[in-house]
């Protein structure tokens, strides 16, 4: 992999007797966006947190941009930004006030804070809202002031957990327009989230975390390739469910998911069975289906098959 700009290996953390981190590993390439992906209490937080340099690992090492997060901390801090589910912008302030606060804060001339300023306001679409106070703003807006404050001293690497966890569906498309132009500017992002559709939108690559570990890696197609096609089956006569799983369950090797009324979906495996043979041994055992098809699996149901999550027939 070319140049990995952040690095995590075997990353170990623990809260009294929570293991929030065991034995977590990360590579993200320049100029990529990397989704960790993964349900509340996965550790993503955490592993945030101790890139970031606000947290120690009890053991592992990390590396961002270069330097050791714990003993280059300074280092690390002057080449990252960090947003988050909770915008920790001055509400009674307006956003250009907000803007001019936080340069000044980092020790930019005011000449430049306000330059700075003006320009992050205009490239990302904050014009007009830019002299109200923030306490106006819709969630959207203030996550998307929030964003931008971090993005004042040019990070190299910007990390975003959960940058639009609770945000409605406009909210949540200002803040992926705003992360494509910050990828078009050549910034590494880190992103964490519970969704599945925002880390298939935006990341390069997917590291999916459960439990304090990533459990699988690759592109959004390559995760959804390495799991197989999917068979979609509808009977037409829903009581017969549990023979039909019965079936599915003998010839794709995984237990189907019950996605509806009458309706079973079922990873099936590299060089499984083909329409044709799943229609006959339906036929055999008695089975009528109303229709049978394949496709490629969603992100979902990777994801819910990674982790384990998918509920099985009973
Ligand atoms: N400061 C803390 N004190 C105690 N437990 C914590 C603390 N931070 C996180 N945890 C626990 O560690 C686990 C991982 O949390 P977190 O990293 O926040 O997950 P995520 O961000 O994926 O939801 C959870 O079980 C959480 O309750
Ligand atoms: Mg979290």
């Amino acid at each position: 992999m070319a140049d990995p700009v952040v690095v995590a290996e075997g990353l170990h953390k623990s809260f009294g007797g929570v293991r929030a981190l065991r034995g977590l590993d990360l590579s993200v390439p320049r100029g990529t966006v990397c989704g960790v992906l993964g349900p509340n209490g996965a550790g993503k937080t955490t592993a945030v947190r101790i890139l970031a340099t606000l947290a120690d690992p009890d053991a592992g090492l990390a590396r961002v941009a270069g330097y050791d997060v714990v003993r280059e901390a300074d280092e690390v801090r002057a080449r990252i930004g960090l947003a988050g589910q909770y915008a920790a912008v001055d509400e009674k302030l307006t956003g250009r006030g907000n803007l001019r606060m936080f340069g000044r804060l980092s020790h930019l001339s005011r000449r430049a804070a306000h330059r700075r300023a003006d320009e992050l306001l205009e490239r990302f679409g904050l014009r007009d809202a830019a002299d109200r106070r923030v306490a106006g703003y819709s969630g959207g807006m203030r996550r998307r002031l929030d964003l931008v404050t971090s993005l004042i001293l040019r990070p190299e690497v910007l990390f975003l957990d959960e940058p639009t966890t609770g945000l409605d569906p406009r909210g949540r498309g200002e803040i992926w327009d705003a992360v494509r132009e910050l990828v078009a500017d050549g910034t590494t992002v880190l992103l964490t989230t519970q969704y599945l559709e925002e880390a298939d939108r935006l990341a390069d690559d997917i590291a999916v975390v459960d439990r304090g570990k990533v459990i699988a890696t690759g592109t959004p197609d390559g995760l959804k390739a390495a799991i197989g096609d999917r068979l979609d089956v509808v009977l037409e006569d829903p009581a017969a469910l549990r023979p039909a799983a019965a079936v599915l369950h003998a010839l794709a090797g995984n237990a189907p998911a019950a996605t509806g009324a009458g309706r079973l979906s079922v990873a099936l495996p590299a060089g499984g069975p083909r329409l044709a043979g799943v229609v006959r041994e339906l036929d055999r055992a008695g089975v009528a289906a109303a229709d049978v098809s394949l496709r490629r699996p969603t992100l979902d149901e990777v994801f819910l098959r990674l982790t384990g999550r998918e509920e099985p027939v009973r």
